[in-house]
């Protein structure tokens, strides 16, 4: 499992139960400073549950109200938020974005790193528009972290959602099945507005994505270094060439499962490390709009 579910998953006990009990945590899954997740690794899907039974039993909370919990940390917190930004930016309501998951989810299959995150299938119940039906078969049966996760993409856009799960892996269904009904905002909520500032400096960033993206091999990839130096030489401007720049934009891009790396080989380092465009079906990243 990608390690942007382990480190939200701590943050959401930090935040939710503070300090203290992170700590405990840690030191009851015998968790020290050098083996503490990094969002940039992959990890070992038997790690995250023995964790959550830990936080279960220190909390008193069932693992399903925790999973729930985090899934809705996990669309919300500011980590996700600058991480998805090339996925975010693209969408506008909390059904685009699960629609938009489909193609992302699989997108990410396609790096090395041996992902394996939820392909959703959906279905049209009826003829509303705010109406979705979402199939989850995952065989990891996280369904209450997915319950989780879609409110928390509904709360995103200052949205309601009702949500009834009518089927579940965990009963013995062959899939899990959400039927859904989004209620939009009446106006906008002003926490949602982005000031010009922030939209500019939003804009820019999926530029220069778009233009590293460009850039890239499709085989055996370029460090940092090296993808500077050809951006310098098409004249890329020197704050778009800065390193710190460069990084946001293929960490972006990572997580949008468009570009690879080899940051999950063995010796791994940030200055060696190298960065290739994964190979898509069907061209790049395409937010559906509108029915499925
Ligand atoms: C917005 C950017 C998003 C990114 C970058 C992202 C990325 C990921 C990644 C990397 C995993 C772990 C897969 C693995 O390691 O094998 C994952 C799991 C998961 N994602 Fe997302 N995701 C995003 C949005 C969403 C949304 C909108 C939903 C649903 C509302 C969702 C639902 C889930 C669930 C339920 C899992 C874990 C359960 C399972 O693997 O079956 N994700 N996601």
């Amino acid at each position: 499992m990608h390690g942007l579910i382990f480190v939200t998953w701590e943050k959401y006990l930090a935040e939710r139960f503070g300090e203290e009990l992170l700590h405990v945590y840690r030191k009851t899954i015998g968790e020290t400073p050098a083996t503490a997740p990094l969002a940039s690794r992959v990890y070992n899907d038997d790690t995250l549950l023995a964790g959550v039974h830990a936080a279960s039993k220190l909390t008193g909370l069932t693992t399903d109200t925790l999973l729930r919990e985090a899934g809705r940390y996990y669309l919300m917190n500011g980590l996700t938020t600058h991480r998805c930004a090339y996925i975010l930016t693209q969408v506008r309501s909390a059904r685009e974005l699960l629609l938009a998951m489909q193609g992302a989810h699989l997108q990410m299959r396609r790096t090395p790193d041996k992902l394996i995150p939820p392909v959703f299938g959906y279905e049209m119940a009826s003829t509303n528009p705010n109406e979705l039906v979402l199939i989850y078969d995952s065989p990891r049966h996280m369904c209450s972290m997915l319950w989780g996760a879609i409110e928390g993409a509904a709360e995103r856009y200052g949205e309601r959602v009702r949500i009834a799960e009518r089927a579940c892996m965990k009963q013995g269904a062959a899939a899990c099945r959400f039927e859904l009904c989004f209620f939009p905002p009446a106006q906008a909520p002003a926490v949602r507005i982005e000031s010009p500032q922030q939209m500019a400096r939003r804009r820019t960033q999926q530029q220069l994505a778009n233009v590293v993206l460009a850039i890239l091999p499709t085989s055996n990839g370029m460090t940092l270094l090296e993808l500077r130096a050809l951006l310098q030489l098409r004249n890329v401007s020197a704050s778009h060439t800065r390193p710190i720049a460069l990084l946001e934009a293929l960490n972006h891009l990572q997580h949008a499962g468009l570009v690879s790396s080899t940051s999950n080989q063995p010796g791994d380092d940030l200055s060696q490390r190298r960065y290739w465009r994964t190979p898509t079906a069907g061209g790049p990243l395409s937010v559906p709009r509108g029915h499925p």
